[in-house]
């Protein structure tokens, strides 16, 4: 572990223990709370078989809770049957069917409301279109749509006839979807002409067509929704309009009944290598722990009007928005747009519009409204808010203290969520109504999950406020099941360091005195930036596969909204610019990642060196470039550096 992780000079002192009029009407009990740790406490497997069978309508119940024989390849409920969509939706329709489960705001503010019934039918008839287009259970489904009502329901339609799908970011380049087709072999592209943001189109159609012309053989049709009806290219006896594709489709679809370890869904998100992981989530497991969250961290209820602001193309926009508020029955926000556009009130607008009552998001928006100034959230009726939510980095205190006065009004509990990609849903996290927070801790595991601060050696760090590696030490429903096609990298991730005793997160974290948890930042070289994911390795090879550039190293720099920014250090094959600078190569090199990964992975700076620093044995002294990217002193000692006298230029001094 780096030092910049062991630095923890935050303390914080100021405690806030769950509103008065937040009590009123929640629905965990402080008695219920003690009494599922005390089960889980009691027996683990017990406690989830138990949560299983209340929470999830099962079509051939388990008989066998977990299966470890091939540890660290957990499976639970495996003999039991279930489908994923039936328990989001079929199971509403007797008492919820009139209910809306969806409003849906586009960019421009139209707005939709579709109903259970509706959302169920719907559902039907496009599985039932993708049944047509030859897909069928096991097959991979690939998901590259604006953040609209037809992206949940493409994904529903998958688990209801057991394809698989994987939900590609809108915001990804060609390149990259190119590459999770070809790993997941998928066999059909479900996008759309564009999706709108902030006043501008999203060219997915365009981007879906230049990544198949790059290869992705495997892939036999695109399904082509119309969202911003500009033109686009249509390749006939390939691509099809979605309108036409459910013309003649009957609204019965019957479930396909899965086992609950097979695999719901991928998700592809960044490692510490190049190549971005296939996280393969179960049917059961998943479905579980997206619904006990959804009870135990959101307090969710049938009033509720739940808004969480993530895309689809994440995780928090998988279990959040497309599977854990369905399968407890509530009403959902979905929104196409930016909160910038057409001003910075647009979240606190849709919150009065729509009477949002639970509202998640991520830090790096909160402190982005932060700086637009209290007026806009001021002008709205944010009234309707009970509960308030983070994820995705740590917050820091001011934007706590802002997010609880200015939108919570001082009664609205904060429940800042530690998960990740892998875990699936919440591990760590408030019950809002029993636990007292403090800013910027995401506080205690969850029922039934066995988080720990471990040193080197795996034994539990018992001194308050030390760092050391988050793990897991039992397994969980919603865990992963492997990284798709590659079982020997699941384990070497997550397994390989504790001898496969302990899930590995890659985060390194504290306790306090009160036992809560701290999360001090990533082990490995992944970043940070605005609560997603990227690898400073995927970044590199990008650079590195252009033709001007040598070698490349790419190291995270804080940054006041993006949490992190990415500073870039460029070796080029020709030779260096005057004085390190070359804004329009740096355009360029900007561009180029944008191609290769998707904007969200351009570096945000770019300084050229003739080299990079290294040791004798050649590897990358990388804390010394967050030193120079910070624009700190260099106290360590670089006299082990094989070429000193590059210092200056890294530094931007010669
Ligand atoms: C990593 C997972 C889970 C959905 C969003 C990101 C960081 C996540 C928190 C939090 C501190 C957090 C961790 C984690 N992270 N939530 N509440 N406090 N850090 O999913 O892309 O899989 O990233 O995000 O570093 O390992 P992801």
């Amino acid at each position: 572990m780096s030092e910049d992780n062991i630095q923890s000079t935050l303390h914080e002192t100021r405690h806030f223990p769950p509103s008065a009029e937040f009590l009123k009407t929640s629905l965990l009990s402080a008695d219920k709370v003690t009494d599922l740790y005390a089960s889980a406490e009691r027996d683990n497997e017990d406690f989830w078989a138990d949560q299983a069978r209340i929470e999830i309508d099962w079509h051939t119940p388990f008989t066998t809770t977990l299966d470890s024989s091939n540890a660290p390849f957990y499976h639970w409920f495996p003999d039991g049957k279930l489908n994923v969509s039936y328990n989001c939706l079929d199971r509403q329709l007797e008492k919820n069917a009139d209910k809306v489960a969806i409003i849906f705001e586009g960019d421009a503010g139209d707005v939709q409301q579709i109903t259970y019934r509706e959302l169920h039918t719907r559902v039907c008839v496009f599985a039932n279109a993708l049944k047509a287009q030859n897909i069928s259970k096991g097959d991979r489904v690939i998901i590259y749509m604006p953040m609209i009502a037809e992206a949940v329901i493409a994904m529903q339609a998958c688990v209801r006839i057991g394809a698989i799908h994987s939900v590609v970011f809108g915001g990804f380049s060609a390149s990259s979807l190119k590459d999770r087709i070809e790993d997941t072999q998928a066999k059909i592209v479900i996008t759309a002409d564009g999706g709108n943001r902030g006043g501008r189109v999203i060219e997915l159609k365009a981007t879906t067509d230049s990544a198949l012309e790059q290869g992705c053989d495997s892939i036999e049709s695109v399904i082509v929704f119309k969202r911003t009806g500009h033109d686009i290219a249509m390749q006939s006896g390939r691509d099809i309009w979605w309108s036409d594709a459910i013309s003649d489709q009957s609204s019965v679809c019957e479930p396909e009944w899965m086992n609950a370890t097979d695999p719901l869904f991928l998700l592809y998100t960044s490692g510490s290598t190049g190549k971005p992981k296939g996280i393969q989530h179960s049917t059961g497991g998943y479905l579980l722990n997206a619904i006990t969250t959804m009870r135990w961290v959101f307090d969710i209820q049938d009033s509720d009007v739940f808004w969480c602001t993530a895309d689809v193309g994440w995780i928090t926009g998988h279990t959040y928005v497309a599977y854990g508020p369905l399968a407890t029955g509530a009403t959902i926000v979905i929104f196409e747009g930016v909160p910038t556009y057409p001003d910075a009130g647009r979240f606190w607008a849709m919150c009065e519009r729509h009477g949002v009552t639970i509202f998640y998001t991520a830090p790096t928006a909160i402190r982005a409204l932060i700086k637009q100034g209290d007026d806009f959230p001021n002008n709205h009726d944010l009234s309707k808010l009970r509960l308030l939510g983070t994820v995705g980095e740590p917050i820091n205190p001011e934007a706590w203290m802002w997010y609880h006065k200015v939108i919570g009004k001082e009664h609205c509990p904060i429940v800042d969520t530690w998960w990740q990609t892998e875990t699936g849903a919440h591990m760590i996290a408030p019950i809002p109504s029993v636990t007292t927070t403090t800013p910027g801790s995401c506080t205690r595991a969850l029922p039934g999950i066995d988080a720990a601060v471990v040193n080197e050696q795996g034994e539990e760090i018992t001194h308050a406020n030390e760092g050391g590696y988050l793990v897991m030490r039992q397994p969980w429903p919603s865990m992963i099941q492997t990284i798709w096609g590659d079982d020997q990298r699941y384990q070497d991730t997550y397994w390989s360091m504790f001898d496969g005793k302990y899930y590995l997160a890659g985060d390194s974290a504290r306790r306090d005195e009160e036992g809560f948890f701290w999360i001090m930042g990533r082990i490995d070289d992944v970043l940070n930036v605005s609560g997603h994911r990227l690898g400073t390795m995927e970044i590199e090879s990008a650079l590195a596969a252009n033709p001007l550039v040598a070698e490349a190293a790419v190291v995270g720099k804080p940054h006041d909204i993006k949490g992190e920014s990415i500073f870039a250090y460029v070796v080029l094959k020709g030779d260096r610019p005057e004085n390190g600078i070359d804004d329009e190569l740096t355009q360029i090199l900007r561009a180029w990642v944008g191609e290769q990964i998707g904007a969200i992975a351009k570096p945000d700076e770019i300084r050229y060196a003739d080299n990079l620093p290294k040791t004798r044995s050649g590897k990358i002294m990388r804390r010394l470039l967050r030193t120079i990217a910070k624009g700190e002193e260099i106290t360590s000692d670089t006299s082990t550096l094989e070429n000193e006298s590059i210092l200056p230029q890294l530094q931007g001094k010669a």
